[in-house]
């Protein structure tokens, strides 16, 4: 379900390691055009799928706009996941741990987080005056509403550990370097025998047997579980520096090959990934995911069930901060859209407090941000 493989090139790692600081926000104001055709919201009511996607009646407060950016609230700054200390994996563990203990029903609840995903991904979402299904995936949605739905995610972990301070972490597979803590293997908080076992919450039973360590990443879709071998670990570690070469610098100049495909209401979806949307994003998914399981590739390769496996939100912190980055590289073309359309387009999501929350694109080009 995640975009296909490809080939491609060179280098660029380390330095771009450790911090982010997580904040999407702030309003942004833009002149409309007249024949403008963002998507409005969906309607959560006006939803259907076989595969029990829709998310939960809503019976909570109004729908309120997504406006007024609380700057009461501390800077959070999302760390590498090979870098955490205990003290901070114990905390994340038990941010999901407090998750998956919602009950169902509550739409801030493990579960509904990861419907909604495949709402919002998995042709759900009848749009309004059409009888196509919206979907955020193959195109110039993608970053965007992952943006928002890792901003509210965060935001809601950390409601309940009641710790403002709490930020997810970051899978920083793009860190090639082979000096320990290797960044490009399975983070420790899901892979140590304390974490890799049914009782911890970061657990997930779906996942590739290649993931475990020591195995390092590889961001070509391969069938098999190989043993890498010293020579082929260096082997990948080369072909992963060129792959984030090429998606993030030779391949991406302009914002249509960085972003993907436009897609206006009226318009026609998946018409076509960004590179980082396509590669490594949707390797990784593959990566991730049990070729072994009905179906194949659950959970992380199969867009209904990805956001089951906790380490989807790590994956996405990290995809998140390569958006940033891109905007920081040379060639002045490396900018967010600006196109109203896209701007404009609007979704809902559950805050921390169990309400819908109305956002618009707009609001998520603010991310406060340090890259190092
Ligand atoms: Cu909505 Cu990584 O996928």
């Amino acid at each position: 379900m995640f975009c296909g493989v490809g080939s491609c090139f060179s280098v660029r790692s380390r330095g771009l390691t450790t911090l982010v600081v997580s904040l999407v926000v702030l309003t942004f104001s833009c002149t409309r055009r007249v024949q403008g055709l963002p998507f409005p919201a969906p309607d959560f009511k006006n939803c259907n799928n076989t595969e029990g996607c829709c998310p939960p009646p809503y019976n909570g407060a109004p729908i309120q706009d997504f406006y007024v950016f609380d700057t009461t609230l501390p800077l959070r700054i999302r760390q590498p996941a090979h870098l955490l200390d205990d003290a901070y994996i114990a905390k994340y563990q038990r941010a999901y741990q407090l998750l998956r203990e919602l009950p169902e029903s509550d739409g801030r609840s493990w579960k509904y987080q990861a419907k909604l995903h495949c709402a919002y991904c998995d042709a759900a979402f009848y749009v309004p005056t059409d009888n196509r299904r919206l979907e955020i995936h193959f195109g110039w949605l993608f970053l965007a509403w992952h943006r928002f739905f890792l901003y509210f995610h965060e935001r809601i972990l950390a409601k309940l550990l009641d710790d403002d301070t709490f930020a997810l972490p970051f899978w920083n597979w793009d860190n090639q370097s082979s000096d320990p803590p290797l960044a490009n293997v399975l983070p420790y908080a899901f892979a140590n025998k304390k974490y890799q076992n049914k009782s911890s919450s970061l657990y997930d039973v779906n996942r590739n047997e290649c993931t475990k360590r020591p195995n390092i990443i590889d961001f070509q879709i391969t069938l098999e579980c190989v043993n890498q071998t010293a020579t082929l670990k260096a082997s990948l570690r080369e072909a992963n520096n060129r792959i984030m070469y090429t998606q993030m610098v030779t391949g991406a100049p302009i914002r249509r090959l960085f972003f993907g495909e436009s897609y206006e209401l009226g318009g026609v979806a998946g018409l076509g990934a960004g590179t980082l949307e396509a590669i490594p994003h949707g390797t990784v998914h593959f990566w991730t995911g049990n070729p072994k399981a009905t179906p194949p590739f659950a959970d992380m390769g199969i867009f209904r069930y990805s956001a089951y496996d906790p380490i989807f939100f790590a994956h996405h912190g990290n995809v998140d901060r390569l958006w940033e980055l891109w905007k920081t590289l040379p060639g002045g073309n490396r900018k967010d859209i600006t196109d109203p359309d896209y701007l404009n387009t609007e979704f809902l999501f559950y805050d921390e407090n169990g309400n819908l929350v109305k956002v618009k694109i707009s609001q998520a080009l603010n991310a406060i941000s340090t890259l190092r």
